[in-house]
């Protein structure tokens, strides 16, 4: 039996990039784990890739924009575990636009998943995770810790994200639960691969968050995730940690 066994971990994002990478690394550290997604069909290619963890792996359908499917989901993944131990809040967008051109649907959009889905799926994990002395995990970004033109609604969103860590580390610092924050730079991903940027913007402006060391790959995110969750880090708490290649360092 393995330090882990007996724990449940509740990952957003998991159908692809840094959650799809979480789910593999949390099973592999023996943790049962809930996939959540909106993506029906990346989730079920998670479940078919999986071998020998695949039945400590469940996948539920949710957009996690919706107050209502984040607490009913929740809820019945703990009816279902009795226990919930993590919950890495890791679903995300992202868009690049020019200020005078973001639509009022892409700005509600882009709260509702990357801010909204971040706050009521801690609402509704947060009991569960004060009775397991449990972790929750957000995933903010460098974008919300540095200026980056042509990202301001999504930097607006992960700069809320980090306020977000750190009010719920000092509401819930008299319990046992640990709330921290993982700031990834750029990570190989679907979210990069579908990512444009307006052909008119100045580049001169675009070059400082590229960095110098490359693209991460998930797996160097979801390690960082994994260990936020563990025994180890468990003085951390409150804590913003970037995971960037230095690109926040300057
Ligand atoms: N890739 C990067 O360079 C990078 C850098 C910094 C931060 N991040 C953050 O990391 C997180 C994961 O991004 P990724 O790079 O793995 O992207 P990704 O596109 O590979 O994965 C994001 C996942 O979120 C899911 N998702 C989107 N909207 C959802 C909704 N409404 N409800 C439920 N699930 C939804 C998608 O279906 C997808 O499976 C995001 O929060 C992103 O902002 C990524």
């Amino acid at each position: 039996m393995t330090k882990n066994e007996s724990k449940v971990a509740v990952i957003t994002g998991a159908a692809s990039g840094i959650g799809r990478a979480t789910v593999i690394t949390m099973l592999d550290q023996g943790f049962q784990v809930a996939a959540m997604d909106v993506d029906t069909a990346g989730l079920d290619a998670l479940s078919n890739s999986l071998q020998s963890n695949k039945e400590r792996c469940d996948t539920y359908m949710v957009d996690v924009a919706s107050k209502e499917q984040c607490h009913s989901t929740i809820s019945q993944i703990f009816e279902k575990n009795g226990r919930i131990d993590v919950l890495a809040n890791i679903a995300g967008i992202a868009r690049s636009e020019h200020m005078t051109e973001v639509s009022e649907t892409s700005w509600n959009q882009m709260v509702g998943v990357n801010l909204s889905g971040v706050f009521w799926c801690s609402q509704a994990a947060i009991p569960f995770l004060i009775e397991s002395s449990g972790s929750l995990i957000n995933i903010a970004s460098c974008s919300g810790l540095m200026g980056q033109a042509y990202t301001v609604a999504y930097s607006a969103t992960k700069g809320g994200v980090i306020a977000m860590t750190k009010s719920l580390a000092m509401e819930y610092i008299k319990t046992g639960i640990r709330i921290n924050a993982v700031a990834p730079g750029s990570v190989q991903t679907q979210l990069i691969d579908n990512y444009s940027i307006p052909e008119d913007v100045n580049m001169d402006l675009v070059k400082p968050y590229m960095g110098f060391r490359g693209m991460a790959e998930a797996e160097e995110i979801s390690n960082v995730i994994s260990f936020l969750a563990s025994y180890d880090a468990r003085r951390i708490h409150g804590a913003v940690i970037t995971v960037d290649g230095g690109l926040t360092a300057g």
